[in-house]
């Protein structure tokens, strides 16, 4: 039997647990717009649960990427690995995960600086919110066409589960209103 090699297997494995990570960190971002969950969770319970799923969701995806640099298979360079069409293996499809990227740094930088900005640092906290919402698409993309499993009937299955509640929460945004006291910011 051949061996499959485990930075393969890994690879695999994060890009698949940050893509549902960050199905989750947008679904909770929804959430916390929404009154949905009513009683059930308060908005500042799903605001650090947003926040931790953001820092897990960035966390499985550097791991996903720092993997490619040891991959024996395909030998990934930094500048491969951070600039979109200069991949050596399906540049497309790598691109658009490489763009899902650099959509999710702003909103990591902001989120730490918003505090010492005052009212500028809220506008563009914001801003860079709207920018990482755009990860999404890219990142389920680059799934669909760089996945080797991508096709495979219970990645369909997520997918599809994953963007139907994704579908289902803008739905409940628009139709929901969000809550009416003013949203809690923590630093
Ligand atoms: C938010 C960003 C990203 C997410 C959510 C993500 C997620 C995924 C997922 C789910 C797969 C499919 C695993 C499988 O079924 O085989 C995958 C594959 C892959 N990703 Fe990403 N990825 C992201 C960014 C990146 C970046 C920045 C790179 C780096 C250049 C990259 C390189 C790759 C490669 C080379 C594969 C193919 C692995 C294989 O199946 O052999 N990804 N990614």
């Amino acid at each position: 039997m051949t061996e499959i090699p485990w930075t393969w297997l890994a690879i695999r494995a994060s890009g698949i647990t940050a893509w549902g990570l960050l199905t989750a960190v947008v679904l909770w971002g929804i959430l916390l717009r929404t009154r949905l969950l009513g009683r059930l969770a308060s908005p500042m319970r799903l605001l650090d649960l947003h926040r931790w799923l953001g820092a897990t969701a960035l966390a499985f995806l550097l791991i996903h990427m720092i993997l490619l640099l040891v991959d024996p298979a395909v030998k990934f360079t930094v500048a491969q690995l951070l600039i979109p069409g200069l991949a050596p293996w399906q540049p497309l499809a790598v691109s658009l995960g490489i763009i899902a990227f650099w959509l999710l740094i702003p909103v990591s930088i902001m989120g730490r600086l918003r505090p010492r900005l005052g009212k500028v640092g809220n506008t563009w906290f914001k801003q860079s919110h709207l920018i990482a919402y755009a990860a999404w698409p890219f990142a389920t993309a680059h799934y669909v066409l760089a996945g080797t499993d991508a096709l495979s009937e219970w990645s369909i299955a997520l997918i599809i589960a994953g963007s139907a509640l994704l579908v289902f929460g803008l739905l409940a945004r628009g139709f929901v209103p969000a809550p009416a006291p003013a949203r809690p910011v923590r630093s």
